[in-house]
């Protein structure tokens, strides 16, 4: 295949491009370097690679990158949680307008299939059930509640604490800030491309995405990148809540091979899978594991909690199976070792 990878510089994309390679698929990248995230030179990781350096919404750079390709992985993206109302304009412009150019310009090129990086973010909350309503929908947990170290969220008709499941691909969306609102809007943009072009487009929904090349700490950094970076300055991994909060760690050559997958088994209309490993863990224990890999110090479980937090998001791995043969490889205790010691971005 010839390929392109938008966001090729990246922590997924990088990683993507490595495994395509070693496929034997002719692999170009596209990505803008932009110096928040890439200091603006390339980085090291990306020599012999073809990469057409540009911004998504330039038409002639996408005109560029497109030219004699089969098939696009769509990784660029703003990432991470806002920190206001103020960066909601980015988040679209990035996400949402740069998909938009993106399928314009696939259709333009007759370039017939696409993968996107999705992400878990767009189901909010994950699956709840009460032991007497059944599976049920709670809203955002009060602070009334987190203050006094009631952590599970509870159900909306009892008020009784609820138990955590998995999450399917079909549970309603429920995005909670501009990033998440934007992934399930590229998402939609994207299935509206797919049924007008009878194109492929595959939505990759990654859960919490590890791995070396991870980027450091930033204020759209998540749990993973926070931890390792304050153990690479020697500080503890400061656990939220009382750390029993359940995410599911899926390490970045997974994802990549997920997208390989998701390439190899597309047929034509939209479908989203979870990208995950099928066995969650606690943060508490994510904190634990990296700290013993790093040499310390052991992380310090705070009670803090941060009112726009989700408690549990853990989801159900077997479409993925079922229909692009996809399961994770890289365990838990494996994937944090190296984790432990890799180099940051
Ligand atoms: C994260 C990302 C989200 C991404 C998703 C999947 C952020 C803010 N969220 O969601 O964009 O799509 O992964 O990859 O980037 N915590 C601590 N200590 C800390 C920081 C966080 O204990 O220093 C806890 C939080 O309270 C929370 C959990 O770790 O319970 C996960 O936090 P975080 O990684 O920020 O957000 P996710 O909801 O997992």
């Amino acid at each position: 295949m010839r390929v392109l990878i938008t966001g090729g510089a990246g922590f997924i994309g990088s990683h993507l491009a490595d495994l395509l390679r070693a496929e034997d698929h002719q692999v170009r990248l596209l990505d803008a370097l932009l110096p928040a995230a890439h200091g603006g030179a390339p980085p090291t990781y990306l020599d012999g690679f073809e990469l057409v350096r540009g911004d998504l919404r330039d038409r002639a750079v996408l005109h560029r990158a497109l030219a004699g390709v089969d098939v696009v992985f769509h990784q660029a993206a703003m990432v991470g949680l806002e920190s206001g109302m103020a960066d909601m304009p980015d988040y679209v412009a990035h996400n949402d307008l740069g998909t938009a150019e993106l399928l314009a310009a696939l259709a333009r090129q007759d370039v017939g299939r696409l993968v996107l990086a999705g992400s878990m973010v767009v189901y909010g909350e994950g699956r709840y059930s009460c032991a007497e309503h059944g599976v049920v929908r709670p809203g955002p947990r009060t602070a009334e509640d987190l203050e006094r170290g009631v952590f599970d969220p509870r159900c909306p008709r009892c008020g009784g604490l609820l138990d955590p499941g998995t999450v399917p691909e079909d549970a309603p969306p429920d995005p909670r800030n501009a990033y998440a609102a934007t992934k399930l809007a590229q998402e939609h943009l994207a299935a509206v491309w797919a049924r007008r072009t009878g194109g492929s487009a595959v939505s990759l929904r990654y859960h919490n995405v590890y791995g070396p090349r991870m980027p450091r700490d930033t204020p759209y950094a998540g749990v993973a990148s926070i931890f390792r970076s304050a153990l690479a300055r020697g500080a503890a991994p400061r656990v939220f809540e009382d750390g029993a909060q359940r995410r599911d760690f899926v390490h970045v050559r997974d994802v990549a091979r997920a997208n390989a997958a998701a390439a190899r088994n597309a047929r034509p209309g939209f479908a989203a899978y979870n990208v995950c490993s099928g066995r969650p863990r606690t943060i508490g224990d994510m904190a634990r594991a990296l700290a013993g890999a790093a040499g310390g110090p052991e992380p310090v479980t705070t009670g803090q909690y941060r009112l726009g937090d989700v408690r549990h998001v853990v989801a159900d791995p077997s479409r993925a199976a079922a229909e692009l043969g996809f399961t994770a490889e890289v365990g838990f205790e494996e994937g944090m070792a190296e984790f432990g010691t890799a180099a940051l971005r």
